[in-house]
Formats: C-alpha cells, sequence, structure tokens
C-alpha cells in the first residue's frame, strides 16, 4: 500500500515570523494524523527555523530546490547536506517555475535527483505539460520524456523511495484542474513508463498530483486509484484549506 502524501509548496512566500505562525497553527490542526503523510515546504531561509518545530511532530519538512554540488563556490546556492542538517526530509526537484524562469533542464534535474539521494533525501520531481502541448496531444511525450531523463541511472531501491509530482503546467496556480480521471490517467501511464525502467518498484512509488489543488476537489482527486497525494500551492498557505485538503485524503 502506498501512502498519500500531500506536501505544501509555499513557494516565495511568508517571513520567518509568518511562516513560524503558520506552522504552529499547523502541527495543532493536523496532530495525531498518521494514515496520510504530510509536508510543508517553506522557503529556504526559513528551514532551520521551522525544523525546530516540527521535530517530534507528524509534520514533515521539505525544501523548494538545491544544487547538486556539495560545496564550493556556487555564489547563492545551497546544498543538499545543508538541507539534510537542518532537518530537511524531502526536496521538490524540477517544479515547473524552476523549468520556465530559471532554465532548468531534465539534465539539470537528474543532476539534483542523485544529489538528493546521495544526501539521504527524498526528491519530489515535478513533470507536467504546458497547456499547448496538452492542446497538440503531446502531454504522454512530454511526460515522458521528463521522467526518463529526470530519473535516469536511478536504481529501483531508490525508486521507491523517489515521490513524482504530476502537475500540467496549466493547471498551477490558475483555477483550472485537470479532471480527476484525466490526471489518473496520466499518473497511470507515468507509472507505466517507470515500471518499464524499474521494474516493480513503480508500484510502491508515490505519483502525487498537482495544480489547483483545494478542499472541494481533493476527495475526487484521491477516490482515483492512481493518485497518492497531492502537491499544493497556493492553498497550503491557509490553515483551513490545508487542513482540509489533508482531512480529504483521508
Ligand atoms: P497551485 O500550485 O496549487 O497554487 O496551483 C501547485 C504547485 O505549483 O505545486
Amino acid at each position: 500500500m502506498r501512502k498519500p502524501l500531500i506536501a505544501g509548496n509555499w513557494k516565495m512566500n511568508k517571513t520567518l515570523e509568518q511562516a513560524e505562525e503558520l506552522v504552529q497553527d499547523l502541527i495543532q490542526r493536523l496532530q495525531g494524523i498518521d494514515q496520510v503523510e504530510i509536508a510543508i515546504c517553506p522557503p529556504a531561509v526559513n528551514l532551520a527555523g521551522i525544523s525546530n518545530l516540527v521535530k517530534d511532530t507528524n509534520l514533515r519538512l521539505g525544501a523548494q530546490n538545491m544544487y547538486w554540488e556539495e560545496s564550493g563556490a556556487y555564489t547563492g546556492e545551497i546544498s543538499a547536506p545543508m538541507l539534510k542538517t537542518v532537518g530537511v526530509n524531502y526536496v521538490i526537484i524540477g517544479h515547473s517555475e524552476r523549468r520556465e524562469y530559471f532554465a532548468e533542464t531534465d539534465q539539470e534535474v537528474n543532476r539534483k535527483v542523485k544529489a538528493a539521494f546521495k544526501a539521504a533525501l527524498r526528491p519530489i520531481v515535478c513533470v507536467g505539460e504546458t497547456l499547448a502541448e496538452r492542446e497538440q496531444g503531446q502531454t504522454r511525450d512530454k511526460v515522458r520524456e521528463q521522467v526518463k531523463a529526470g530519473l535516469a541511472g536511478l536504481t529501483p531501491e531508490q525508486l521507491v523511495e523517489l515521490v513524482i509530482a504530476y502537475e500540467p503546467i496549466w493547471a498551477i496556480g490558475t483555477g483550472k484542474t485537470a479532471s480527476a480521471e484525466e490526471a489518473n490517467q496520466v499518473i497511470a501511464y507515468i507509472r507505466r513508463i517507470v515500471r518499464s525502467g524499474f521494474g516493480a518498484s513503480a508500484d510502491l512509488m508515490r505519483i502525487q498530483y498537482g495544480g489547483s489543488v483545494k478542499p472541494d476537489n481533493i476527495v475526487e482527486l484521491m477516490t482515483q486509484p492512481e493518485i497518492d497525494g497531492a502537491l499544493v500551492g497556493g492553498a497550503s498557505l491557509d490553515p483551513d484549506s490545508f487542513t482540509s485538503i489533508v482531512r480529504g485524503a483521508l
């Protein structure tokens, strides 16, 4: 059985004080839930402070990005061992905003994924098609390419620890969601691709849906057999809606 993962991607939101307030609220509201794994991914500068708050709670901590080198002259970058030592468990890699605004390639995603594993972090690898690609019937080609290149060279054991987030780009922050059935079909396809490269590990690996996940669509998404949770952007910034989403996934 795959345990669903609901992860909140806060993106570039919340000062340390605001972040701590939200986390303290979430700790109270989400206390005792263990049928679903819950992670929050605040901005990097807040990770160390929040790590102290979530220690010994059911909230896991995720970063939104990292660099693949361990240390050195890479001004402005943060390495996987640095994240690990402040108590980070997960790291989002290859989010469409990183790909679009910071020109991240599938090859860079792959280097980051390998570096994350080396530091015992669990990557959440994001894939998904643009609206134009979807309209031209290229959704499967796009995600196949991203999955194959992003996961190249991993072992089946690592695969089990990895999470994929299928996020159609046109659904991110737009209020539009893929229908639960459509999302399920693409996710089933992604699992087949992974199975063809890595065998049965694919059935243990979690694949989330992301893109305008809200309290009013999470239940339907979670009834789909292939959808193992959600990567939540905007709605993860509000304690009411994030709590409802977690509860909707139970
Ligand atoms: P959204 O973002 O929920 O605000 O659409 C999802 C994401 O970018 O991970």
